[in-house]
């Protein structure tokens, strides 16, 4: 089947395109979309919220501010009013190298309209974000998967910080691909501190093969962060014992070619990348 198939492609290199080429073009938006599809990328990375009025979105920071002409709290906001914003001009004026005109005025995204452009052509892996914010998010989200069949025709995986929300989107549909994302730091003494935040895995020094199996109960793959702070926080032993236990490790976000040529080496099954053009040159 599809989802057999999406399943089976995880054993291979995957090429993560994190909020579309967004290196490129503003993040989020279907420019950064478009040119990733075009690359022919594994996989268009989004993170996905709620507005006030229960539309599922594509957009990352908890607030407008950053990426767009508006303030204060996504969640605030009716679909209405985000779409009246502007989430490209912020890039031109931040990347005067990589501006462009045609990126003025960019509207913000829902998942249907990312869905309705791409279809089943492209594969989305989508992040429930901050899930404490966005109450309501799993129960849309899924509902919309199956609105456009994503599952059954291994299309989406879904990835999140919050073991929670990820066990809430499994309880909504078993069938859904899962993805647990871990931040992790240089010293055990902060990783400690992991296991009460995502209630996931302590750090990389300490985990075991169960921890491994108590993540491959529900996920078919871990995201981790690979360096803190100018420190690498993750190593080949990390990925190898991932992968005996059946867990391939995905990294965010690996922009330089020569630390994607160093995270090969050391054996990382994907990349989330800002720069899938230079990921796709490394990989061919
Ligand atoms: O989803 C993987 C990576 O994107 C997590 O970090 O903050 O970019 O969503 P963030
Ligand atoms: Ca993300």
């Amino acid at each position: 089947s599809p989802l057999e198939q999406q399943l089976k492609d995880l054993a291979s290199f995957q090429v993560i395109a994190h909020r579309g080429a967004s290196g490129h073009a503003p993040e989020s938006t279907m420019a950064a979309y478009e040119l990733a599809h075009e690359w022919n990328v594994d996989y268009l990375e989004l993170d996905a919220q709620i507005t006030a009025d229960g539309e599922v979105v594509v957009f990352h920071d908890d607030a407008i501010d950053r990426t767009s002409d508006g303030e204060g709290a996504i969640n605030d906001y009716t679909l209405e009013e985000l779409k009246a914003l502007d989430t490209g001009t912020w890039f031109n004026e931040e990347n005067p190298d990589s501006a462009d005109t045609a990126f003025e005025g960019a509207q913000m995204l829902t998942l249907e309209e990312v869905f309705e452009r791409f279809g089943h052509d492209a594969r989305y892996y989508i992040e429930t974000k901050s899930p404490q914010l966005n109450p309501g998010l799993e129960e849309a989200l899924v509902e919309t998967l199956e609105e456009y069949d994503m599952v059954k025709e291994g299309r989406v995986l879904v990835q999140s910080f919050g073991q929670d929300s990820l066990l809430k989107v499994h309880e909504l549909n078993a069938d859904v691909p899962l993805i647990q994302l871990v931040w992790y730091y240089p010293s055990e003494e902060d990783n400690s501190r992991l296991v009460e935040w995502t209630g996931v895995t302590p750090g990389p020094e300490e985990i075991t093969d169960e921890d491994f199996q108590a993540i491959a109960d529900y996920a078919v793959g871990i995201g981790t962060n690979f360096i803190y702070e100018g420190e690498e926080v993750i190593d080949a032993d990390f990925i190898r014992q991932a992968n005996e236990n059946g867990l391939p490790v995905h990294v965010y976000t690996v922009n330089e070619t020569e630390e994607m040529e160093r995270l090969m080496e050391i054996g990382v099954n994907g990349m989330f990348t800002n720069y899938p053009d230079r990921l796709l040159e490394l990989v061919e």
